[in-house]
């Protein structure tokens, strides 16, 4: 049974977010705190603040933290919107270190992922379920009857010969200034190649632009039944704690 409360931190391309977390309702269970990442984001950087947060929180048990990284055995092995200092980084030990508690760290996206089968859109289903966040980045986390298959860096699929993300995360369209219509475009282009490969039984759209699923989410076309993801933004924190509860270390 999972100890409760929990504590989560998310690690973004453009923010740093922590709170204790209800892990019976998978909802926050505080005042989220949310800094913005520093620039360049390396790790002493990183993990000064991501200590603060925890401090401020009074925090002593085990906490979960994200990163937009692959990570094994709590090595980071990319660092897609991070400095590449973080590359080949014990992540784990480094957080640890600064904020004096035992740390799991693990893939924001798969993060995001758990949150939301456990919690929120995913809950009960079984089968091939793709959860992607469209932020700065596009993240994946792939379940198979609930089981996640961790790392899998779906939003890098090649795309009419370009990095997915490029094109189609979030900051595509403020980037370049683009029509919820426009966008949507192109997440359905990705969409299609990804479905193409994977044949999941459903998607879950996740990410901060989940809050605007009505905007954009039925311009989307695919075969696959897409859904917003439930916990929204905070699925990161939740998945985060969750997982360190639980001692998930791979
Ligand atoms: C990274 C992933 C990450 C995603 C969302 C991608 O660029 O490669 O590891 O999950 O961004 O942050």
């Amino acid at each position: 049974m999972a100890r409760t409360p929990g504590f989560g931190v998310d690690i973004g391309g453009s923010g740093i977010k922590g709170c204790t977390v209800d892990l019976r309702s998978g909802s926050l269970a505080d005042q989220r705190v949310r800094v913005p990442t520093p620039t360049p984001a390396t790790p002493t950087a990183v993990a000064e603040l991501v200590a603060a947060i925890t401090s401020e929180f009074g925090w002593h048990g085990p906490m979960g933290v994200t990163l937009p990284s692959v990570l094994k055995r709590g090595i980071a092995l990319t660092a897609a919107h991070l400095d590449p200092a973080w590359k080949g980084l014990a992540a784990d030990k480094l957080f640890s270190e600064y904020c004096r508690v035992p740390v799991v760290v693990l893939n924001d996206a798969d993060a995001a992922g758990l949150a939301e089968m456990r919690f929120g859109a995913g809950r009960d289903q079984d089968g091939v379920v793709v959860l992607l966040t469209f932020g700065t980045g596009i993240g994946s986390a792939l379940f198979v009857d609930g089981e996640l298959v961790p790392n899998t860096e779906l939003g890098h699929l090649e795309v009419d010969g370009a990095d997915a993300e490029i094109r189609a995360a979030a900051a595509a369209r403020d980037d370049e200034e683009l029509s919820w219509a426009d966008w949507a475009l192109r997440v359905s282009r990705y969409l299609q190649v990804l479905e193409d490969l994977m044949w999941p039984d459903l998607i879950i759209a996740g990410g901060g632009v989940s809050k605007k699923a009505d905007k954009w989410l039925s311009l989307l076309e695919c075969r696959t039944p897409v859904v917003a993801a439930a916990l929204r933004n905070d699925a990161g924190i939740v998945g985060a704690a969750a997982a360190a509860a639980e001692g998930r270390v791979r």
